[in-house]
């Protein structure tokens, strides 16, 4: 396995619709999610999705306990939760910033594992946030185009002194 490049903002990578996995079984697919994988971990990150390493594919990783890796291709998630709680995230292609962004504390998910069988149910809370940031990375979409309000957008060092509420769990995805 070996780490990859993550692309910063900035990057047109980050900005494009990925495509759909056409064969989530092939060997090239399984190392890809390896060293997402352990990307991931080396970055402290919650989640990676596949543009950040300049993959321009539909799939994401997220941490599973301590250093645990789950992956999804080609996912598709529904917001079941109308009501949209407003936390800190951050980004591992915006290093040292973190912003305010509104989610819904729940969502249904859906797509296929690395063995292409289908894999879904539903997420809560920072898993539910996670997914959400993640599938956007997908769409083109970064955490700061979400916010409603760019005077929650700071270094985590600023907020960790001067927010009211900065991100006890400090989640970069
Ligand atoms: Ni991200």
């Amino acid at each position: 396995m070996s780490l990859l490049k993550i692309a910063r903002l900035g990057h047109p990578v980050l900005l494009l619709r990925a495509a759909p996995v056409a064969d989530p079984t092939a060997p090239e697919l399984r190392r890809l999610v390896l060293d997402m994988g352990e990307t991931m971990l080396d970055a402290r990150g919650l989640g990676l999705a596949a543009p950040q390493v300049h993959a321009s594919l539909r799939l994401f990783v997220w941490r599973e306990g301590q250093d645990g890796v789950a992956a999804l291709i080609n996912p598709e998630i529904t917001l079941l939760d109308p009501v949209e709680e407003v936390a800190f995230e951050g980004c591992l292609s915006i290093p040292g910033l973190r912003g305010a962004v509104r989610r819904s504390p729940r969502v249904g998910f859906r797509g296929l594992a690395l063995d292409g069988r289908v894999m879904e149910g539903e997420a809560e809370g920072l898993l539910a946030r996670v997914m959400q940031h993640e599938i956007d990375h997908l769409d083109g979409v970064l955490y700061p185009m979400r916010m409603h309000d760019l005077s929650l957008l700071g270094f985590i060092e600023e907020l960790a002194q001067h927010a009211p509420k900065p991100a006890e769990t400090d989640p970069a995805a």
